[in-house]
């Protein structure tokens, strides 16, 4: 796992589009895997701008997100079609056939969610993975005590969950108590994975990620059994990381480290 820790979140939100940028400026017709939350709005930004500057043929690519709440159709403003299309999809100019995200209104869950791992395989699979991460440890909507090797399906989302998402909902508004998902094997089979977790309330999600047990308990800890997973973090999310001072000795605010060899001291 490459930990990659930045002095805030801006800058932490600015590593992580420049990453997508140039990947979409090497392969314009590379897949993404993208995902929604407060913590991506500015990565989608960013990203807006550069593709906004030139840097970067924003209408090649295809699109596939993590998930979907169950019962929202894609015009429901709280629904991850609506956010995706007004965060990015519509600045971008992306045509909607590049763009999928499961149907949570489908009326065949099981066979929406066949249908959704069928897509990612025939696109290729997914070369970048983008995720955030639960201040309970989940990836996507996998939430604790998921299976690490589950394929897209129905989650029962947590009562934390459901409180974390209430801000996004009006007063009164009912939360959506389950989501159609991609698994973590699902999540796994990604060619990279970059995970951004910006913010004290996922200091001890990061922690147990990174540094546990691979464990149910914690999803986001199967990262450990990736060969190309990144973690982006900024100081606050990296704050109770035992090892921190070695992960910013290996990338200082989250450059690559310069290869030189000779004996550490
Ligand atoms: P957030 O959600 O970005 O809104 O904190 C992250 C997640 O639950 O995966």
């Amino acid at each position: 796992m490459k930990i990659l820790i930045l002095p805030d979140a801006p800058s932490a939100c600015c590593a992580v589009a420049n990453r997508m940028a140039a990947l979409l400026k090497a392969r314009p017709e590379a897949v993404l895997g993208l995902a929604t939350g407060g913590t991506m709005e500015p990565v989608y930004a960013a990203l807006i701008a550069q593709a906004a500057k030139g840097a970067f043929c924003a209408t090649g690519f295809t699109s596939f997100n993590l998930d979907e709440y169950v019962g929202l159709a894609p015009d429901h403003p709280q629904s991850y079609h609506h956010y995706m299309r007004a965060h990015l999809f519509a600045p971008l100019g992306l045509a909607a056939s590049n763009t999928h995200l499961p149907r949570g209104d489908a009326p065949d869950l099981e066979a929406e969610a066949a249908r959704y791992e069928q897509a990612i395989t025939q696109a290729g699979g997914i070369d970048l993975q983008l995720l955030g991460i639960g201040a309970n440890g989940h990836i996507g909507f996998n939430e604790p005590s998921s299976s690490l090797v589950s394929r897209t399906r129905v989650k029962t989302l947590t009562r934390k969950t459901v409180e974390d998402n209430r801000r996004f909902f009006a007063p009164g508004e009912t939360v959506p108590g389950y989501a159609l998902t991609m698994g973590i094997g699902t999540v796994m089979d990604a060619r990279n994975i970059v995970l951004l977790a910006t913010g004290a309330h996922k200091a001890q999600a990061v922690a147990a990620m990174v540094e546990g047990p691979v464990s149910a308990s914690c999803p986001a800890s199967i990262l450990q059994m990736h060969a190309h997973a990144t973690v982006v973090c900024d100081r606050e999310a990296a704050g109770a990381l035992r090892m921190s001072e070695y992960y910013e000795t290996v990338h200082p605010e989250g450059a690559e480290p310069a290869l030189t060899i000779g004996p550490v001291v």
